[in-house]
């Protein structure tokens, strides 16, 4: 017999029926509550809310389990390429030898960027973010791409267009921020290989490809490709639903991405570790700080929604940073530094009662700085390896016959029904909101002029 879960209002008990995961993992199906009760419910950031069944990634955040289609991370991390890895969460299935290489064909063909979107690039202020360039142009793709009659060719060719592109306008950005002649990509190197040489060779100084950082920028990637329905694939998904087109879905997912915390959290790790090591702040005050529930700041890198134990790629990371600084035989103090401030968090009361863990961001900085990417790349970094579970779940959503425009329901808790006042009658009232314009202090931006 199908089980079901009791609700009972008033005098009247209503059954709803349990949906159950493949891993046993159990859900109310609330969708004909509303209609039958004329309740809703109430979840602040969808902590508990299952918006859709999905077939793409599976984690056990008590566990520290993380799976896609099935592969554990630990086994891709090891073994696959972030190619391959890509064409899984894509097609659901590993590809075949003859199906990487047709693949490979079609990142190639469409790895070049058109001409005509450098002068986006050119005329940024100097001081742009890339987070923020990158989420434009790949909105602005749509303008030099328009769609193509059969549906399936232009969902197979967006998804290759933006898989190659994003990466080549990754780096692209890079070299343009430093001034530098942007390389092109050649299609004799692997997808990673063609990254690192796009953002590191330069005419005066060729890129020698080591393959043990091509297999650490592909790991890194395997590492952020999906994580179920995250902020930005949430966002992703929520924009698909109203049927927009997969270019601005993905530049929600960046610009979603872009917050601190979310993906934009390994730049701020570096930050924080950057002010324990240049700065001289100790790591007690940062513990303090982030413990302190007046203050805003939380320890960045650490937590998460769904792991309450230790983050299974934060694992792979720290390995990979051990590996990579004794390669390159670099000493680097902010390494040292994000160990010891770990080892004080992990044994702190409050970290421990909150099961709060390094998550993937922690060390990811630290393996990037090792490659020689700057910091305001980071999150670019990320990105990039975000897209193919982007691309899975929107797709996963564009075909689900169950699936429905994105549109939450709320409580409203605002005034009730209430006349307009003209303006010579109206008095001041408090709230709780702090009035935005009236406490402005005008004379501290003498350049904006104010209209009467
Ligand atoms: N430092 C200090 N306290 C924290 C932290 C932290 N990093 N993370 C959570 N907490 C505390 C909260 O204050 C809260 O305490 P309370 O119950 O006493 O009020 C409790 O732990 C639960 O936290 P929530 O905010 O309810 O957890 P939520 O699931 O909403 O947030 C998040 C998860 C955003 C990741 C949070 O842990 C955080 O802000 N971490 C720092 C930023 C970060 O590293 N982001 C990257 C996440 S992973 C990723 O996107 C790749």
């Amino acid at each position: 017999m199908s089980e079901y879960v009791k609700v009972v209002i008033g005098e009247k008990t209503y059954e709803l029926p349990v949906i159950v995961g493949t891993e046993g993992e159990k859900a109310i199906d609330i969708s004909r509550l509303r209609r039958d009760t004329g309740y809703i419910t109430y979840d602040p950031g969808y902590a508990n809310t299952g918006s859709c069944k999905s077939n793409i990634t599976f984690m056990n955040g008590e566990k520290g389990i993380l799976r896609y289609r099935g592969i554990p991370i630990e086994e891709l991390a090891e073994k696959s390429s972030f190619r391959e890895v890509v064409y899984l969460l894509i097609n659901g299935e590993l590809p075949t030898q003859r199906q990487i290489n047709r693949f490979s064909v079609l990142l190639n063909d469409h790895s070049l960027v058109h001409e005509d979107m450098r002068t986006f690039f050119e005329n940024y202020p100097k001081r742009t973010h890339p987070m923020g360039i990158l989420s434009s142009m790949a909105n602005t793709l749509k303008s030099f791409y328009p769609y193509l009659e059969n549906q399936e060719e232009e969902i197979n060719i967006t998804v290759t267009r933006l898989i190659s592109k994003v990466r080549t306008m990754a780096a692209m950005s890079y070299k343009m921020s430093r001034g530098h002649q942007v390389v092109y990509p050649r299609p004799d190197l692997s997808y990673c290989a063609n990254f690192l040489n796009m953002m590191f060779h330069t005419p005066v100084k060729p890129y020698e490809i080591d393959p043990d950082v091509v297999k650490a920028i592909s790991v890194f990637w395997i590492l952020h490709a999906d994580h179920e329905q995250n902020a930005s694939a949430a966002v992703v998904r929520s924009v698909g639903s109203a049927k927009t087109n997969l270019y601005a879905c993905i530049s929600a997912g960046i610009s979603t991405l872009w917050g601190p915390l979310h993906g934009g959290a390994n730049q701020a790790v570096i930050n924080t570790l950057s002010d324990i090591v240049n700065q001289g702040t100790s790591m007690k005050k940062v513990i303090e700080r982030a413990k302190d529930k007046k203050d805003p700041f939380r320890l960045p890198g650490f937590g998460h929604r769904v792991y309450k134990t230790y983050d299974p790629r934060a694992k792979i990371m720290k390995r990979m940073c051990d590996t990579l600084l004794e390669k390159f035989n670099i000493t680097d103090p902010l390494l040292d530094a994000a160990k010891e401030l770990e080892e004080i968090a992990l044994e702190d009361e409050y970290f421990i009662s909150h099961n709060l863990y390094p998550n993937v961001d922690f060390y990811s900085g630290i393996a990037l700085r090792a490659i020689g990417i700057p910091t305001n790349m980071f999150t670019v970094m990320f990105a990039i390896g975000r897209l193919p579970g982007w691309i899975a779940q929107w797709r996963e959503n564009f075909y689900d016959a169950e699936s429905k425009i994105c549109r939450p329901r709320q409580i409203y808790m605002g005034e009730q029904k209430r006349e307009y006042i003209p303006i010579d009658k109206r008095e001041k009232k408090g709230g709780d909101l702090q009035p935005l314009f009236t406490e402005f202090q005008t004379d501290k931006y003498p350049d904006i002029s104010f209209q009467e």
